[in-house]
């Protein structure tokens, strides 16, 4: 019997453009290898790699075969040889279709195949490359192009970037990745919240104290000190995957998942959110850079020695406080933390849940609040936190215990990543999981306000340890605390914060 995945597979030719750069070896091609393992990708779809270093399709099949084995665990040498089957590499310049002969001769006769044009460059040269397509008549209507973030460095050139590809594919043809949209537990997000009905009633100013969202990293800035550099842990994580991972859970439930639907309604989460003045950056944003610290693994460089210079402003740490200005969320804090070198790597939303009114039990020792905390990544779960009474004689006495669900006990699947399913919902044109151009010019208004502020105020950065929390205590009110990795993570080597 033909696999239900395999009958309503689309036909496709994917184009690569930047196909030998590491985020193809390191997430693009192992979604495809997964994919054609899961017979959503058949031998009659196309691939072509596209980039500027000379060598032969075959000379790229090898290099592709030894990256494929680094990234994939088991490999599975038949799937390597149907992907390779369905590979082609190509020498491109940009900068004149005059030798795109090869380009255009895989094109021939596919007029009918859906075509993903997908620009894994820097952002500077989108328009170029639309432009590039345009003049190869390769824009068609069965068209998709998908871009890669950063989408510009601030609201200016990432306005200017959309402009030059508009000029090229109208908004339906355009897929923006934020790969946070397309993890599992970030999708989960919107079936916790629209598929259960205990939360909803709760979902709300009236029920929740404050909502703190953290993506905590381990490692340092690695290869990229180059890159991150110009940009920092603002520009990095929180105007993309933090603001998104904030729409989703504060949004409004859309009436159904229809791509649009569910863009106008983080749409309207993004315009709420409070701009930062001059007083409030100070007093709820915080901003820092690592020095030298050790794990144990040893010791680790600072900031300055991994990017290699005597001297930079850019922040590795950032940690927010601001508020929703709308019914649902008025006077909420929420609580945005993100940095590199901290001690453990993980992605969590914490949603703490008032303290009840009154404490009618005679012990009066303290009620904690109930807590919803969803970790992300690794080691996924979802944890309910409620008071219970401990069993047996001495009256009511009380402790907190968690309804807990983690994933590895129920789904002993194989954990897609992000990119597979993002890819798949291009081939198949289901923008619901990318970024809409007025969600990225929101997202990108807002942060503005702590870019200019931050600079008109000399808002320093405060120096912490590598290995360390970050100073996100600076702006934590008296009575709130950062609530995280309540959970040892397994993997990691564990290192005692006054957190965990
Ligand atoms: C990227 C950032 O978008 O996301 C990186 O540019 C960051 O700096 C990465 O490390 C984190 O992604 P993940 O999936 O490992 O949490």
């Amino acid at each position: 019997m033909k696999n239900l995945a395999s009958e309503l597979k689309t036909n496709f030719d994917l184009v690569i453009f930047g196909g030998d750069g590491d985020l193809s070896y390191r997430k693009i091609f192992p979604a495809l290898y997964y994919r054609l393992l899961e017979e959503q990708i058949g031998t009659d779809d196309r691939i072509l790699t596209l980039a500027r270093k000379s060598i032969s399709t075959d000379e790229f099949k090898s290099l592709l075969t030894s990256e494929l084995n680094k990234y994939i665990e088991n490999i599975d040498e038949k799937i390597v040889k149907k992907l390779l089957s369905i590979v082609s590499y190509a020498v491109v310049d940009i900068n004149s279709t005059k030798d795109a002969v090869d380009i255009k001769k895989f094109f021939e006769n596919s007029n009918d195949r859906v075509r993903v044009f997908y620009l894994a460059t820097p952002a500077s040269i989108f328009g170029q490359i639309s432009s590039f397509l345009e003049d190869l008549g390769l824009i068609n209507n069965m068209s998709r192009v998908v871009l890669e973030k950063p989408l510009g460095a601030d609201l200016e050139s990432s306005e200017s970037i959309n402009t030059k590809v508009a000029e090229y594919f109208s908004e339906k043809q355009i897929y923006r990745i934020d790969h946070y949209l397309g993890k599992e537990t970030v999708q989960n997000l919107m079936v916790l919240r629209f598929a259960n009905n205990i939360f909803e009633r709760s979902w709300n100013a009236q029920e929740i104290d404050n909502i703190q969202i953290t993506v905590s990293e381990s490692l340092g800035v690695g290869t990229r000190g180059n890159f991150y550099d110009k940009y920092g842990a603002l520009k990095d994580m929180v105007q993309n995957h933090l603001l998104q991972l904030l729409c989703l859970i504060a949004m409004e439930p859309p009436i159904t998942l229809d791509a649009d639907q569910v863009r106008d309604e983080k749409l309207k989460v993004l315009k709420a959110l409070r701009p930062f003045t001059k007083e409030s950056i100070k007093t709820d944003t915080v901003r820092g850079q690592y020095t030298r610290g050790k794990s144990s693994e040893g010791q680790l460089a600072s900031y300055l020695e991994d990017i290699n210079k005597y001297d930079s402003g850019t922040e590795t740490f950032v940690a927010l406080k601001t508020y929703i200005d709308n019914w649902r969320w008025g006077g909420v804090p929420i609580y945005l933390r993100t940095g590199k070198r901290m001690p453990h790597r993980f992605s969590e939303i914490v949603i703490n849940f008032k303290h009840v009114p009154h404490n009618i039990f005679p012990e009066k020792k303290d009620i904690d609040n109930n807590k919803l905390t969803i970790r992300l990544q690794p080691e996924e779960r979802i944890e309910l936190q409620q008071m219970v009474k401990i069993p047996g004689p001495g009256g009511y006495r009380y402790k907190p215990f968690s309804l807990e669900l983690d994933y590895a006990d129920h789904f002993n699947d194989r954990f897609p990543d992000a990119y597979e399913r993002l890819l798949m919902d291009v081939v198949r044109g289901n923008q619901t999981l990318f970024m809409r151009r007025d969600e990225v010019k929101a997202s990108w208004e807002w942060v503005e306000s702590i870019l200019k502020n931050w600079k008109s105020e000399k808002v320093p950065n405060i120096l912490y340890e590598a290995g360390t929390k970050g100073p996100g205590d600076l702006i934590m009110d008296e009575a709130r605390t950062w609530l995280n990795s309540r959970h040892v993570l397994k993997n990691q080597q564990t290192k005692k914060t006054d957190e965990d």
